[in-house]
């Protein structure tokens, strides 16, 4: 799972490597500053002998031409070491968090593409599994965790065990005695640390999960705004909306209150060592066994022991939380589309608009207990009309999703132009078998620009020819600015009908082999039903056109009509047939024919 997430980090590889780097100088020169401090107070008081150490130093700055052993210029020179060192430090400091930022952003960038492209490669099933909002949740709040993970890892992973190691030898080497007070307290303080890092990450798991709800909840909200206004809904909205923000802001205090012991538990901690450390500390300076320099580097290195270990236990918590982040990323980078291209053949295209349903049955999901198609055999000439009628959960829809496969069947098989239709690529296949889907929707952009989904390529004239096919054209020139209108988000504003036309045009305009409008004319009036009927029987003859609708007008004139009731088909034939011998079919006529008597 990690190797998965860090192959998004490779092009970043040259920043992740520098990050480190300046890091491990910053921390060399962070240590050897409190030497340096302990050789300017030892120094400056009269009549003491320097450490070893401290001598060290001092010969090499002597060397360097900079004061002699007892005089004050010494003390400036190292002062002026001091000062140096601790501007390359800054400088490091800063590079390494330049590093460090610029490889976790684009880190963050390359997982949000990763993702965004696999959910593009989704069928229909995989988007079924994965709730819209737990994709966006995933794309946003995990992926800033994983970003902030990784930057922090960068910068500390390295830093602080270096930190922790160096510092630690160096108090060791000053006074072994005084050690010991650290190393009794010290593993106490990360083992609290790390045993409420621990209980926290079930905490944080269970966040994310409420994270989804909240995001599912909001998103619906926002899709459906209008049909909450029209429902009055808007109050029962807001309750819903209340309890799911509450249980969020629950299940996150309930993790944070874990991790905010953190902090007391370090202080105390620190304190707790320097109190012990200058108490014995100044004991050995008085019996004569310690330097006072000495006790001051001493109690720094302290601080920065203590501070390192804060900073482990800070990147153990911060990969608890990442861990779910990353749990939740890799599901979605790892779900395998569940309709791929993978026995396709490329070169195939589809030959003609025939289609055939060979023993066909089918189930959205493996576990389902019923199929939603059972047992379907049919066959489609190319060219020809087909009509499907049926009520509404007769699995019409599921039916005609089958020809473009958007599902896959779950048993028999579906031919399109003679082959199976697996055998095709997805791209040859969706451009041959053009669908209008039931809930349609158009895009942000102007008119043209939704159009031109059905082909990029096309002219101008190709465009309208489609248009006027759909009975668009007219209305789409009686705006002002025509083919240039913008269309707003989803398309809000055309009316219900114009855009079901709009949405027909765009399926025209890739000149497809087979066309299946899934009751596209619902919110057409008759008139215009019937005039786009014709456009498609004239000027798309050798286009296979199947048709799903609720009214009879729409399909009598159809070469086939098929009658679908509860998954099966229960009769073909013509309008004449059916009418004489098909009990739903004929129901279905006189209730409609007596509505239109009414009016
Ligand atoms: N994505 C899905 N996942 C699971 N079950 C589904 C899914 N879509 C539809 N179904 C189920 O499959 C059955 C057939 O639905 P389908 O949409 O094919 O009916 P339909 O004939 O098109 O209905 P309508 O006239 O209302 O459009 C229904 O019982 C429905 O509950
Ligand atoms: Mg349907």
């Amino acid at each position: 799972m990690i190797k998965q997430l860090l192959s998004y980090a490779k092009k970043y590889r040259f920043h992740a490597i520098m990050s480190p780097l300046c890091i491990i100088f910053e921390v060399l020169i962070e240590v050897t500053i409190p030497l340096l401090m302990s050789v300017i107070v030892d120094c400056g008081i009269q009549g003491q002998s320097l450490t070893q150490k401290e001598s060290f130093v001092a010969d090499i700055l002597i060397s360097l031409g900079f004061g002699n052993k007892e005089g004050v210029d010494l003390i400036i020179a190292t002062g002026g070491l001091m000062l140096g060192l601790a501007c390359i430090s800054l400088l490091c400091g800063a590079s390494a968090a330049y590093f460090a930022s610029k490889a976790g952003m684009g880190f963050g960038a390359e997982l949000r593409k990763g993702i965004f492209n696999k959910v593009q490669s989704f069928s229909f099933s995989n988007v079924d599994k994965f709730s819209t909002g737990s994709i966006i949740t995933r794309m946003t709040t995990d992926v800033n965790m994983m970003q902030m993970a990784f930057m922090m890892a960068l910068r500390m992973v390295i830093r602080s065990p270096l930190m922790f190691i160096m510092a630690i030898s160096m108090a060791f080497s000053i006074n072994k005695k005084l050690s010991l007070v650290f190393i009794c307290i010290a593993p106490v303080m990360f083992a609290l640390i790390l045993i409420i890092g621990s209980a926290a990450h079930k905490r944080f798991t269970r966040m994310f999960k409420k994270y989804d709800k909240f995001n599912s909840s909001i998103q619906e909200n926002l899709i459906a705004a209008r049909v909450v206004k029209a429902f009055v809904r808007a109050k029962h909205e807001k309750e819903k909306f209340s309890i799911s923000n509450n249980e969020l802001r629950d299940a996150s205090i309930f993790a944070e209150k874990l991790i905010i012991l953190n902090g007391p538990i370090m202080t105390v901690s620190i304190y707790l060592c320097i109190i012990l450390v200058l108490w014995i500390g100044a004991q050995l300076i008085l019996g004569g066994s310690m330097l006072l320099g000495d006790l001051m580097s001493f109690v720094t290195y302290i601080q920065q022991i203590f501070m390192s270990l804060m900073i482990i236990s800070m990147i153990f918590v911060l990969s608890v939380m990442a861990k779910a982040s990353m749990t939740r990323i890799s599901e979605v980078l790892s779900e395998e589309p569940h309709i791929n291209d993978n026995n396709s053949n490329d070169s195939l295209t589809v030959e003609d608009g025939s289609i055939e349903f060979r023993n066909v049955c089918f189930k959205y999901s493996k576990d389902a207990e019923n199929n939603v198609l059972k047992d379907i055999n049919l066959t489609i000439n190319s060219g020809e009309t087909i009509g499907i009628l049926g009520g509404t959960g007769s699995a019409k829809t599921s039916f005609v999703q089958l020809i473009p496969r958007l599902y896959d069947v779950t048993e028999g098989q579906v031919l399109v132009g003679g082959r199976d239709v697996r055998e095709y690529s997805l791209e040859h296949l969706r451009n041959s078998v053009s669908m209008v889907l039931q809930t349609n929707l158009l895009f942000s952009g102007t008119i043209e620009e939704n159009l031109r989904w059905g082909n990029e390529n096309a002219t101008m004239e190709q465009i309208r020819n489609a248009a006027k096919i759909a009975q668009a054209d007219e209305f789409v020139m009686s705006f002002p600015d025509g083919y240039n209108t913008d269309l707003g988000q989803g398309g809000v504003n055309v009316s219900g009908g114009q855009k079901q036309r709009l949405c027909i045009a765009r399926a025209i305009l890739k000149e497809p082999k087979v066309l299946i409008l899934d009751d596209s004319t619902s919110a057409v009036d008759t008139a215009t039903d019937g005039k786009i009927r014709e456009g498609m029987k004239n000027l798309l003859p050798d286009t296979t056109k199947i048709i799903i609708a609720q009214r009879i007008n729409s399909i009598q004139h159809a070469d086939k009509i098929v009658v679908l009731d509860d998954g099966k088909i229960n009769d073909i034939g013509t309008h004449d047939e059916l009418l004489q011998r098909n009990e739903i079919y004929k129901e279905v006529y006189v209730s409609q024919q007596e509505s239109k008597m009414e009016q």
